[in-house]
């Protein structure tokens, strides 16, 4: 078959084969653009369950990280003993924030924001406090949940 009695030029042909590859190229260029400006609002957890062994064995003034949903929390066992916890993400815009024993307040590095051992916004750009989460020792369980979340009876030891 000679090429003029195709039903599509070699022209057209090219083109179409160069215009679909671009399309390609920038679907798959701009969806990770897309989804770091719009990123999906993943849900957050009611509660999360941790090791009580792992968490109520660190010092005194001091913290740990744990996974809540999609961000990160923090619990804190203050120096006078009470155990806080807190979303680990500062109010200002998210940044996740780090507890400074030797300051006994916590830090965000994004713009310099500041909170003290109760989570108060102190310095800073940060507009309120962090978002406190409760806590609950049973058995062998930390349990962190929202507040006045109600957990399921299997929870419920
Ligand atoms: S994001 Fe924490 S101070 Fe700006």
């Amino acid at each position: 078959m000679k090429l003029q009695d195709s039903y599509i030029s070699r022209r057209l042909f090219l083109s179409r084969l160069l215009g679909g590859w671009l399309a390609g190229l920038i679907g798959i260029l701009a969806y990770p653009v897309a989804r770091f400006l719009a990123p999906a609002e993943a849900p957050e957890p009611a509660f999360v369950l941790l090791s009580a062994k792992d968490y109520l064995s660190i010092p005194p003034n001091s913290a740990k990280a744990f996974a809540w949903g999609y961000k990160m929390g923090i619990f804190i066992k203050a120096s006078d003993r009470s155990l806080r916890a807190f979303k680990g993400v500062c109010s200002h815009m998210d940044c996740n924030v780090s507890y400074k024993p030797e300051e006994r307040r916590f830090f965000c590095a994004c713009h310099d924001g500041w909170y003290d051992e109760a989570g108060q916004n102190i310095a800073g750009p940060p507009p309120r406090p962090l978002e406190r989460l409760e806590v609950r020792v049973e058995k062998r369980k930390l349990i962190v949940h929202l507040p006045g979340a109600v957990l399921p009876p299997e929870v419920e030891i």
